[in-house]
């Protein structure tokens, strides 16, 4: 390998040797015939300055022997790495497959092409945007990055990460569609089965399915405990209670890194400390008008359980959020940016030893379609970029989400403001990850077995069984659940494809007058925020409340027919009048057509135990308070409740059928 003989410090792909440009097939025999010269005359390195750098360098450096012990081979390798090589470690920046997967090419204006921020700003870190629709294919170009990253330099691997790609949530940067991988309810279902074996299993198939194409980095879990139920990620969350989280995300870090880290596991990025769920307002911190985090209720310690219990599980990496404290001790700045938090509170009072990395953009503004946006330098806004990386590197972060600006902080370095020794402190942690994953050993994955493992029957089977099972039964009147209605009754549908419906014998009525019963698959109720950025964005947040014409709507059709409704709760909304106005109402956690169908008739069984309590109205909302948990006045349901189907209960005879 080229880069065994030659240490570059430019940023460029060719090798510069006084003025000329060599083709990169020719360097190894004028590297050993350099070599042999300089040897000859007895130069050391330091003779080597500017222009040109070529330092003569062992065939088997420490790095590359895996039986050498992990803390020598990261010494080793720093010592070799230029500040330009050691700063790019420390940015990730989200990474995008290009057309037919090929080597994403950039596109001007809008995002960096993979070389260029693989081999120019040295970064060695992404998280994968877009799906995978096809694991070989995906396998493949996986491949072909890390081939360019394993190929250049002193041949540091790529280290691949993605936010959770297994439910419905589909929430812009904070999701993904689950492509080729079997589709799963989304975190909240799991919390509704309260099944911790079950959760170990989700994470081992999760973790196998992942590393079969490549990544080997979870931005998740994400173990804030949803206390304000208006906050628009409460549906990436394991629910209300803390120590339910608790006990399911040590499950689930376990799953997904196993018991000890190796060349099979996903390292995990808990998050966001020190929880986001005290969000004012509800408000979410990736916007302006979200970025206070509140404690009315003194309960930040609340907060922290589930993140003990990470700890406690072996949590490697921690993502603190983007929200900053206020109305507490706390500086009130973003907890990137504050001492406090990460090195205070996370490092010396919890013990955390692994590596930090910020949420995305937290440096450089940007923009979100046509809509301007701010970096998220909440309580920094009037400071530099240099001053705000500056801030976030002496809070004691490790590295830089969704920021590929090394050059920013090369020039800290060189100005004195940050020494070369802080900056190999992170360095040390970010490459010691890659060693103990097996990258520098295994950077490839086989096309192969990525085609057999990723969305195999079994893993998409058990996905199905458990968006059925997940389901939660709110209501029931006269146990209309499971349906049993006549072959060739007219049923009138929304919100879902009807043709499995047909199959099964019934009709489709036009309108709910015509109609003998009505199945609906509602949208959650939340605001749509038209014409601003939170709606460009896509969250589901503000109101808990359906709209005035849409609870007309639905009371037009609820008083024309008997219906069963079925809503993604995605929050805990406030739906009272839907339950006393239809005949039975299921909860989903993300959930197919065919799982909806299969539970109102009966070919599945709901077993799934409300996560959170159901608020009565967004007057409610107000009226409860941000960090905590089950303080909200005569919720419509409780934490817990989910009726059964009589038949289920009489099948599993003597089991509580609550
Ligand atoms: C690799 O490291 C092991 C353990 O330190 C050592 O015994 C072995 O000689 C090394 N191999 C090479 C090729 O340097
Ligand atoms: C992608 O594949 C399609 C179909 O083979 C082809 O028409 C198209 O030109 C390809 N695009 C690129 C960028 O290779
Ligand atoms: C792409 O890289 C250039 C040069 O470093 C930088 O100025 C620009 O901000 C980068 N683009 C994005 C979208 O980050
Ligand atoms: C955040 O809190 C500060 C301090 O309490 C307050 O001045 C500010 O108005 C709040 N910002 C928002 C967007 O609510
Ligand atoms: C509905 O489902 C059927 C098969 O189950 C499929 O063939 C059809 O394309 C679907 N229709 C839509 C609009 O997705
Ligand atoms: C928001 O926009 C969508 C279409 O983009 C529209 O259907 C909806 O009625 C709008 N809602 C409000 C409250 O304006």
């Amino acid at each position: 390998m080229i880069s065994d003989a030659i240490t570059k410090t430019g940023a460029s792909t060719q090798f510069q040797v006084f003025p000329l440009k060599l083709h990169a097939a020719l360097l190894p025999q004028l590297s050993t015939m350099l070599y042999s010269i300089i040897v000859s005359l007895g130069w050391g390195a330091s003779a080597l300055a500017s222009p040109w750098s070529l330092v003569p360098r062992d065939k088997n450096p420490l790095y590359r022997n895996a039986s050498a012990c992990v803390d020598d081979r990261v010494e080793d390798l720093l010592s070799r790495m230029s500040l330009e090589d050691k700063v790019g470690q420390m940015f990730q920046q989200m990474l995008r497959i290009g057309e037919n997967y090929t080597v994403d090419q950039g596109s001007p204006g809008n995002w960096n092409s993979t070389k260029a921020m693989v081999l120019d700003k040295r970064m060695k870190h992404f998280n994968l945007v877009g799906t995978v629709d096809d694991a070989r294919r995906g396998a493949e170009w996986y491949n072909q990055v890390q081939k360019m990253a394993v190929e250049d330099g002193l041949g540091i691997p790529i280290t691949l990460s993605s936010d959770p790609r297994h439910g419905f949530g589909l929430t812009v940067g904070a999701s993904l569609a689950p492509g080729i991988f079997s589709q799963w309810p989304e975190t909240l279902g799991l919390a509704a089965l309260r099944d911790p074996v079950l959760v170990r299993t989700f994470a081992n198939i999760v973790r196998e399915e992942y590393v079969s194409v490549g990544i080997r980095a979870a931005l998740h879990p994400q173990v804030d405990i949803a206390t304000e139920p208006r906050w628009a990620r409460v549906y990436g969350t394991w629910g209300e209670d803390a120590h339910l989280t608790a006990e399911l995300i040590t499950e689930y870090i376990k799953g997904l890194q196993r018991d000890e880290i190796g060349p099979r596991s996903v390292t995990t990025v808990t998050k966001h400390f020190p929880g986001g769920g005290a969000a004012q307002g509800g408000e979410d911190s990736h916007f302006t008008e979200g970025q206070n985090a509140t404690y009315p209720g003194n309960n930040l310690e609340y907060h922290l359980i589930s993140f003990k219990a990470a700890f406690k599980a072996g949590a490697r990496q921690i993502m603190p959020y983007y929200s900053r404290p206020v109305g507490t001790d706390f500086n009130s700045v973003g907890f990137s940016f504050n001492k406090e938090i990460v090195t205070n509170l996370l490092k010396d009072e919890l013990g955390f030893k692994g590596i930090v990395v910020t949420d995305w953009g937290l440096v450089t503004d940007g923009k979100l379609g046509k809509f301007p946006w701010p970096a998220r330098a909440w309580g920094v806004q009037d400071a530099t970029e240099g001053e705000r990386a500056t801030m976030i590197i002496e809070a004691g972060c490790d590295q830089f989400g969704g920021e590929e600006r090394p050059e920013l902080v090369v020039d800290l370095v060189k100005s004195g403001r940050i020494s070369e020794k802080r900056i190999d402190e992170s360095v040390r942690k970010l490459l010691k990850e890659k060693f103990l994953l097996g990258l520098f050993e295994n950077p490839y994955v086989d096309p192969d077995e990525a085609e057999r493992i990723a969305g195999n029957a079994y893993f998409r089977n058990l996905g199905e069984e458990t968006q059925r099972r997940a389901y939660t039964l709110l209501s029931n009147k006269d146990d209309v659940l499971p349906l049993k209605l006549a072959s060739g009754s007219k049923v009138f549908c929304e919100g879902f494809n009807t043709t499995k419906l047909e199959a099964r014998g019934y009709k489709l009525a036009e309108n709910p007058e015509e109609a003998d019963f009505a199945l609906l698959r509602l949208k959650p109720p939340y605001d749509p925020r038209n014409g601003t950025i939170v709606g460009a964005f896509g969250q589901r947040t503000g109101t808990l409340e359906y709209f005035p014409e849409e609870k007309k709507r639905q009371a037009a059709i609820y008083a024309a027919v008997p219906t069963v409704a079925e809503i993604f709760v995605d929050r805990p909304i406030a739906i009272p009048e839907v339950v006393e106005q239809t005949r039975a109402v299921l909860a989903s956690f993300g959930s197919s057509d065919d799982a909806f169908l299969d539970v109102v008739f009966g070919d599945a069984a709901p077993e799934g135990k409300l996560p959170f309590d159901m608020l009565r109205s967004d007057e409610a909302a107000l009226e409860q308070m941000e960090d905590v948990p089950f303080d909200t006045r005569d919720p419509v349901f409780k934490f817990g409740h989910g009726l059964r189907y009589k038949s289920a209960c009489e099948a599993s005879k003597g089991h509580s059928c609550q």
